[in-house]
Order: structure tokens, then C-alpha cells, then sequence
């Protein structure tokens, strides 16, 4: 089949969390990018995808400092992860619910010491994906023909945040996944020109495919984690940014520097950039744009 549509939306914790919970106005921006959330929700269910290439940048969950790629394919058969809070308030927020995977009750049991959602403590996950493995391997050896030589890992671990973003899109969790991890983290970042080209390569092998693929970039916008700008939000580049996606303008992502990324606090648009190379040059649909405190949160989706 082909390309039915594509999403890109934030993995903030703050979309769950309620920070200070005393203030009304946070609150109110924390319901607004919920209910944004639920916006895509439907356009990921018109879509009607078997599928969801899923484009997330790591948090050093699978990737650590003896082994940084750009990019990486996941290749294995279940990718494995844990919310972000108590399974029930999650499910209260985003209807999402984790008991229904057999066997797996546990959310919380991550060795002492190391925060429950980012650990790679693989066995005892409760919530557990299916991945498409043919479409994996089929990009894997598509991507390294047409001259990408793309790294692979085994380790599927799904981060709280990528986690937190599929409970709100596929709550039910019923659609299989392919996760290619991204670098949108640790600087040097990979340039937006080869995850642009990357993506359009990505298109090529999708449109190839028997599946019905929704592509899903998560991740952004403007925030600046571990760093002295942390509260700062570059509020106008985000704004240029959703301008040119829904002006059907996203090639021009391309021209971007991985420096520019960084200064604008915008490193994990890299996912983004390969969802518009994978859609091509087609207007997308704007649906929020929050400013929280620390970082602007960005909703758009793309029919195809
Ligand atoms: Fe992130």
C-alpha cells in the first residue's frame, strides 16, 4: 500500500504532569495540549494505518555515550516500555490501558535508584508493542541500498516519553510499530539536509510496502533539557517552523544547520524533518501551539 498520513507531536511529561499543580494557567495549558492530543488521536484513526513508523529521538535509554549513531533502526519483534506515572491515572488522562497486556501488571519495578521510565529493565515492562518486522528489515536493507548506511539495534526499549505519546494516539495499542531512533539530543546533531534526504529514501520503500503506514514524529519544540537556557522557549522559530509545514513548505527544514537546531532549542525537530521528507512538499493541518514554561509544544498532521 502506501503512505496514508503522518503526525508529529510533542512526548513532553508535562502533558500528564501538572506543574506547579497551584497555578489555573498551567493547568488550562496542560488541558489545551491534551486536547490537542485527542485531535490527532482522530486524524491517526481516519488514517486507519496497519502501521505506525514511529521517528522519537532517544533519551539515553537505548543509546549511551559508547555508542551515539544519528539514526538507528529498531529490529526485533516486541518494542517494550513504562508510563511515566501510575497506569491508572494514565488511563483516567488518555484512555489508554495497560493491564490488557497478558502477564504484565507491573509498572513500577525498576531497579532502586534509576527513574522507572527511562530504565532498560526490558523483561518486566508492562507495556509491550508489536513491531512490523518485515517493514523494519524492509527499510533496513532498502535504506543501506540507496546508500544510507543505517546503524540497527536489537534494543527496543520505549522510553516514557515515546510511551506517553502512543497512549494518547493508540490508546489500545492494536497497530503494530516500526522505531527508528534519532540523535536529536546529543550535540553533534545529524544535519537536517540528510534526515530530509533520509526521509524521502524512507518514502521510497513505504510506498513499496504492502502496509498502510502513519508515520508519527514525536518530540519538540523549543526546549533546552540539561543546559544553563533551561525555561527559555524560542516561541518565534516554532511559530516559522509550523508556518512552513502548513504552507506545505517543509523542504525548506532541509536548510537548516544542526547548530541552528541547537540554538533554537530545537534539536528534536530532526524527527520532524524526516516526517517532511517522507510527506513530501504537502500542506499540514496546525492544530496548537502551547507555551508551558519550559518548552513550546507543537501539534500538526499531515493527510495524505
Ligand atoms: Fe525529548
Amino acid at each position: 500500500m502506501a503512505l496514508v498520513g503522518a503526525v508529529a507531536a510533542p512526548h513532553s511529561h508535562l502533558q500528564l504532569f501538572t506543574r506547579p499543580a497551584e497555578s489555573e494557567d498551567y493547568r488550562r495549558k496542560v488541558q489545551q495540549g491534551r486536547d490537542a492530543m485527542f485531535v490527532l488521536r482522530r486524524a491517526v484513526e481516519k488514517a486507519d494505518a496497519d502501521t505506525i513508523l514511529i521517528l522519537h529521538d532517544d533519551h539515553f535509554v537505548n543509546f549511551d555515550f559508547r555508542c551515539y549513531p544519528p539514526f538507528a533502526l529498531f529490529v526485533g519483534k516486541e518494542a517494550k516500555g513504562s508510563g511515566v506515572m501510575a497506569p491508572d491515572r494514565i488511563e483516567e488522562i488518555t484512555g489508554a490501558v495497560y493491564r490488557r497486556y497478558e502477564g504484565k501488571s507491573a509498572y513500577q519495578s525498576a531497579p532502586d535508584g534509576i527513574p522507572q521510565h527511562m530504565a532498560d529493565w526490558e523483561g518486566q515492562k508492562p507495556y509491550v508493542y508489536r513491531v512490523d518486522t518485515d517493514l523494519s528489515i524492509g527499510l533496513l536493507k532498502g535504506l543501506l541500498q540507496r546508500g544510507f548506511d543505517m546503524p540497527f539495534t536489537t534494543v527496543g526499549t520505549m522510553d516514557g516519553e515515546l510511551v506517553l505519546t502512543t497512549n494518547f494516539l493508540n490508546p489500545a495499542a492494536d497497530k503494530s510499530i516500526v522505531l527508528m531512533l534519532t540523535n536529536g539530543y546529543v550535540p553533534p546533531l545529524p544535519w537536517p539536509r540528510r534526515c530530509y534526504a533520509l526521509g524521502r529514501a524512507m518514502r521510497e520503500i513505504i510506498d513499496e510496502s504492502e502496509r498502510r503506514v502513519l508515520v508519527l514524529a514525536t518530540g519538540g519544540m523549543s526546549h533546552y533539557p540539561g543546559t544553563p537556557l533551561y525555561g527559555e522557549v524560542d516561541e518565534a522559530f516554532d511559530r516559522h517552523i509550523l508556518a512552513l509545514l502548513a504552507a506545505g513548505e517543509g523542504s525548506k527544514l532541509a536548510a537548516l544547520t544542526p547548530e541552528e537546531l541547537m540554538h533554537h532549542g530545537d534539536g528534536e525537530l530532526v524527527n520532524w524533518i524526516i516526517a517532511a521528507g517522507i510527506v513530501g512538499d504537502r500542506k499540514s493541518t496546525v492544530v496548537e501551539y502551547v507555551r508551558l514554561w519550559h518548552i513550546g509544544l507543537g501539534y500538526t498532521y499531515w493527510e495524505v
